[in-house]
């Protein structure tokens, strides 16, 4: 069995996995020390998982009906994300495995977003297009194998999931923003309020949030803290319209170069309910196969972390004991990461 630790950003999870099969996947939400600042505190976060990851990683266990015996490697994710989260999910993961003598599986967060459609039920086999949103990454992913993927386009700017949390905030809808804002928006009218859909005209696959974000401000002081508050759902509504055709019109614009039978989706916004309805009916359009993990799978998890891990190199007591965390980028660069590789002009 693997126990898998994921505290990247604000959620302090564990999981314990049986090869393809999540035995149990507890999450930690922190949201709620962090809705009083209207978005994640680092040092915050960091302080939550302090506290939380031990008795986490001990419901994990319990869950699956499992104990520390049973554990034959500990996998834990590495980065990106906040620096200070992601030492203490590594600092657990060390100690677990040294005080066993365990290998080490040191998981990048993004390629876990595209494992959790590797676990059953009904697991996906590459190859695969992949749309990973979430709060800090926008990203096609075209996934061939299950030890990486190939980023075919990318934001150039704000995150698909920031701009839905930074725009909640302009609404005076609380955080997380994605879910706030599909709530408020199911009482409004998506055509309301016209807003930009970045990259249209744009050939490549990359997308931008920034400008969108900007239209909604512009918007708000033009009807003033009242017409804001008469208005919340169209304005919720025509804003998450806006952020689905952006990545539908670049999804659609993948799969048009042809070449691919299946899509899947990842990160938080994957859980936003008309965009998954998009995507649908984007698919039924082309004739390919939708695979659509459950929303608790699309937003932060360790079973994801595991289920990467499987196809990951593994490092060996005590070879990863001065192992780093990292924050941006694709990691320390010596292949003990699985993750992302260098984009491939397109
Ligand atoms: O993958 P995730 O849990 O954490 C990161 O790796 O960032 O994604 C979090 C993001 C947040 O921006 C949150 O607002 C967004 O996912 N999100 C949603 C929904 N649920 C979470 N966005 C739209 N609709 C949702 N239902
Ligand atoms: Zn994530």
């Amino acid at each position: 069995m693997l126990l898998a630790i994921e505290t990247s950003c604000d959620d302090t999870c564990a999981a314990v996995l049986d090869g393809p099969r999540a035995l149990s996947n507890v999450i930690s939400s922190q949201a709620a020390a962090h809705a009083g600042f209207g978005g994640v505190v680092p040092e915050v976060a960091a302080r939550r998982h302090l506290e939380l990851v031990e008795p986490v990683v001990e419901a994990a266990l319990a869950e699956a009906g499992a104990s520390l015996d049973d554990v034959e490697a500990v996998a834990v994710t590495a980065g990106p994300g906040l620096i200070g989260a992601l030492l203490v999910g590594l600092s657990a993961a060390k100690a677990i495995a040294a005080a066993r003598r365990l290998p080490l599986i040191p998981v990048d967060h993004l390629q876990g977003h595209v494992a959790a459609n590797f676990l059953e039920p009904e697991p996906l086999d590459p190859p695969f297009l992949c749309l990973i949103a979430s709060g800090g990454h926008t990203l096609l992913a075209a996934v061939r194998d299950r030890e990486g993927y190939e980023t075919l386009g990318q934001t150039l700017d704000d995150a698909a999931g920031e701009a839905l949390d930074k725009s909640a905030r302009l609404l005076g809808l609380g955080y997380p923003g994605g879910p706030a804002i599909q709530r408020e928006a199911e009482g409004g009218d998506p055509e309301a309020f016209e807003m930009p859909v970045a990259m249209a005209r744009d050939p490549g696959l990359d997308f931008s949030f920034s400008g969108l974000k900007t239209a909604l401000a512009y918007r708000c002081r033009e009807l003033g803290p009242e017409g804001v508050a008469a208005r919340r759902a169209d304005l919720a509504a025509s804003f998450q319209a806006a952020v689905v055709a952006q990545l539908v019109a670049k999804l659609r614009r993948a799969l048009r170069r042809g070449g691919w039978e299946a899509v899947a989706l990842g990160g938080g916004v994957a859980a936003n309910g008309p965009l998954r309805d998009a995507v649908a009916r984007l698919c039924e359009e082309h004739g390919v196969r939708l695979k659509l993990v459950p929303p608790a799978l699309c937003t932060d998890n360790a079973a994801m972390i595991g289920s990467a891990a499987r196809f990951a190199p593994r490092i060996p007591y005590p070879d990863y004991l001065d192992y780093d965390a990292f924050a941006s980028g694709e990691g320390p660069g010596d292949g003990r990461v699985v993750g992302a590789r260098p984009a491939r002009a397109h």
